[in-house]
């Protein structure tokens, strides 16, 4: 992804994005209670594409502004369905760019209680893909092929990190070695004998394979620490949210977990996992009940801290 080009491709596709939406919920945009736009965190361009139009519209319209955190709205994906969570609840927040373990204890109170240390799910998975020389986002392809292979092929390391953290680094390098040495080793230089072609035929001819059982440890890691979560809270209902929720590995094997512990489980429907506008809306409607408006002064920030009474 390349910053300014997202940033250019935001003002361009603003005004039609938001005359289309208006046309498919056969709406006016004075039939609208108030405006809400992503504050943080995100590529700043766009950001400020959205802050600025939302700021303009409001200003037009004289509606409220109401600005939204990202990670919250993905978390508030898991209320748009009619059967959803009580509070408190867990959700395990897991994307390109975040993997969070988030309590909830309502719409604007949460706290993370556990989060990556370095690269998040969704980079693990976007990564492996590109060493496969699979084009990105490569999650959802890795998720197809998955389908077809044996989980257990391959054994690839579960990293041992205290608490309720996660580590994606090490299982990252794990996997450049192993594709390296041709599937002989994880380990750097044991043999390290394959010339590439070795290494695009060994590929070639696994691959289902490999992405199952990468696939599997990635999940493993996340739902191995979500159980710890649930065991130290004593919290019984549980989400899951964010773009790497739609992979269906993942969706089976908590469903499975949450039958076998007794969780009610909850996972946003396939079209509020990955980044959308429902889920900014529903944390607005919150937000809006709360009368929690914005200044036409607010900036948006790339990075935020997990700030939520903003
Ligand atoms: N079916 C899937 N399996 C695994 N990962 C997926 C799947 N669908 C999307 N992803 C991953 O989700 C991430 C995007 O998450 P999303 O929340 O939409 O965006 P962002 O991280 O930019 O907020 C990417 O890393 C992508 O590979
Ligand atoms: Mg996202």
């Amino acid at each position: 992804m390349v910053p300014e080009l997202a940033g250019r491709a935001h003002l361009q596709q603003i005004i039609p994005v938001t005359d289309a939406a208006l046309k498919k919920a056969a709406i006016t945009l004075q039939e609208i209670d108030a405006i809400a736009f992503t504050q943080s965190p995100g590529l700043i361009g766009a950001l400020l594409v959205g802050a600025s139009f939302a700021k303009s519209l409001s200003l037009a319209l004289n509606k409220p502004l109401i600005a939204v955190h990202h990670m919250q709205a993905h978390v508030l994906a898991n209320l748009i369905p009619a059967e959803r969570p009580e509070f408190p609840f867990l959700c395990l927040t897991v994307s390109g760019g975040h993997t969070q373990i988030v309590k909830c204890n309502g719409p604007q109170q949460m706290e993370v209680i556990g989060e990556t240390i370095d690269d998040a799910a969704g980079e693990a998975f976007d990564k492996t893909a590109k060493l496969l020389g699979l084009p990105y986002p490569g999650g959802p392809l890795i998720d197809r092929y998955a389908k077809e292979g044996n989980p257990q092929a391959f054994q690839f390391p579960e990293p041992q990190i205290p608490g309720l953290n996660f580590s994606f680094s090490g299982l990252k390098t794990a996997i450049l070695y192993f594709l390296q040495n041709a599937g002989k080793s994880t380990v750097y230089k044991e043999i390290f004998t394959a010339t590439e072609k070795e290494k695009k035929d060994f590929i070639n001819h696994h691959l289902a394979d490999i992405c199952a059982s990468v696939q599997h440890r990635i999940v493993s890691i996340l739902l191995n620490k979500l159980k710890k979560a649930a065991d130290q809270t004593g919290i019984n209902q549980i989400c899951i949210a964010g773009g790497v929720s739609a992979n269906s590995g993942l969706r089976n094997a908590f469903t499975a977990m949450g039958i076998k512990n007794g969780w009610r489980t909850f996972i946003p429907p396939f079209e509020y996992c990955t980044d959308n506008a429902g889920m900014i809306a529903i944390t607005a409607y919150y937000k809006y009940i709360a009368k929690d408006f914005a200044d036409l002064d607010v900036v948006p920030s790339a990075r935020s801290s997990w700030n939520i009474k903003n």
